[in-house]
């Protein structure tokens, strides 16, 4: 039998069978070959648990949903400043195949049209067109926990016809902004936008960036934290073209669409998801992946600007007894429930005549350095008024800062 959430995105994908509008990619005669039919959607939570309905094992290509995930291997190589000398990370408002340069830089301005993201793919570290290209399929493989395959036809019939890419090379090189020949450069992006992939690897990919960069599936760290937290801004605000801000007001997730039909969103800490339907709307993004997604974040409630209700305290438990106050806390320690625990050992101090306070931190996972900054603070306000603190843990590692300085009492 389904679990529901299976149920849930099957019914989905039902009530979108019949919406025929839209037609597939045809500027890559190779394109109009696929299955207008097909529909499919997969989500992967951060804890690697997937759900998948409809035709979401059909392998297609990825297109420009390589894009922010070439983008972030860039990051990695060259950090943000240097590849931000040669592309921007602003929302264009124009189509993806836009001659779009920055009046003042000569820069593309945004990293997720084909202009940002040739230059994008032009700064992957790599001695030659090989090298690159490998390191490209390498981390789109490491991102969707397999090894992706390559249409080899889709990539002939992208390099046979794609002069318009060619001449947006030219245009960046013209500005001294590509780094590398064009030939070359244009070379590694067809191929890189010919990578074979399905719903679910969409999801595991998207999964990984809402996981912080680590693989959820394959709990390999593919990149830095700081990376996804960069790719994910850049998809919420120019994944969708000139769709992007409408995009973000109606469904509310970072994502990133691909003439392939396939779109890839994420929602920071929770899920990665990948839908699929070849027939595009005039913009160049799926029609029913598009309503598929709008669906999906109205009914489950997945718009990342919905401000969460009741958010799980930090405090486990609290109790007084003989002048000790013991306050069992829980879950991840950062500014936000920092600010909820400190506010409660202050009143309570100020409240009731303590002379000690235990906290109890065996169900505390992490402790971020925002979090114990406010703690050790309070800890220091409360050793002046003569209350001591001492934390007590099974497995103090994590911990180590915040046990380390309120194990200042040992009375
Ligand atoms: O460069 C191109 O035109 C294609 N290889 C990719 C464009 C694309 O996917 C735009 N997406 N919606």
């Amino acid at each position: 039998m389904d679990d529901p959430v299976t149920t849930a995105l099957t019914n989905l994908l039902h009530r979108l069978a019949d919406d025929h509008s839209g037609a597939v990619a045809d500027y890559i005669p190779e394109l109009a070959a696929v299955d207008p039919h097909s529909l499919g959607a997969a989500m992967v939570s951060v804890h690697g648990d997937l759900y998948h309905g409809g035709d979401s094992e059909i392998e297609f290509t990825i297109q420009s949903v390589s894009k922010p995930f070439v983008y972030a291997l860039a990051l990695s190589d060259l950090g943000l400043d240097e590849v931000t000398r040669h592309v921007g990370f602003e929302p264009s408002g124009e189509p993806f195949n836009a001659i779009s340069l920055e009046a003042t830089t000569g820069r593309p301005a945004n990293p997720l049209i084909n202009a940002g993201a040739i230059v994008t793919t032009a700064l992957v570290t790599g001695a030659d067109r090989e090298e690159k290209f490998s390191r490209i399929h390498a981390i789109l493989s490491a991102f969707a926990g397999r090894n992706l395959g390559i249409d080899e036809t889709v990539y002939a019939s992208e390099s046979a016809t794609g002069d318009r890419n060619r001449a947006l090379a030219y245009l960046t090189l013209s500005q001294g902004v590509l780094a590398g020949p064009v030939e070359d450069v244009t070379d590694v992006y067809f191929r890189q936008c010919a990578v074979r992939v399905t719903t679910i690897d969409l999801a595991v990919m998207a999964a990984t960036l809402a996981n912080g960069g680590v693989n959820p599936v394959t709990a390999e760290r593919v990149i830095d934290a700081e990376i996804a937290r960069i790719t994910l801004s850049v998809m919420s605000t120019c994944g969708m073209y000139d769709y992007s801000g409408e995009w973000m007001v109606q469904v509310g997730l970072p994502s990133k669409s691909g003439v392939g039909g396939g779109i890839v969103s994420a929602l920071p800490g929770e899920f990665g998801i990948g839908v699929f339907s070849p027939r595009l709307d005039p913009r160049g993004n799926s029609v029913r992946g598009k309503a598929a997604l709008a669906e999906m974040s109205q009914r489950f409630g997945l718009h990342v600007f919905t401000a969460p209700t009741g958010h799980r305290s930090p405090i486990a438990g609290s109790h007084i007894d003989n002048k000790v106050l013991t306050v069992q806390l829980q879950g991840e320690i950062d500014f936000v429930s920092a600010e909820r625990i400190v506010r409660h050992l202050q009143e309570m101090a100020a409240t009731y005549p303590i002379t000690r306070i235990d906290l109890d931190l065996t169900h505390v996972t992490t402790v971020r350095t925002s979090g114990s900054e406010l703690l050790t603070a309070t800890f220091t306000d409360l050793r002046a008024r003569q209350i001591a603190v001492h934390a007590t843990s099974p497995d103090p590692s994590p911990l180590l800062e915040l046990a380390g300085e309120s194990r200042v009492d040992s009375g």
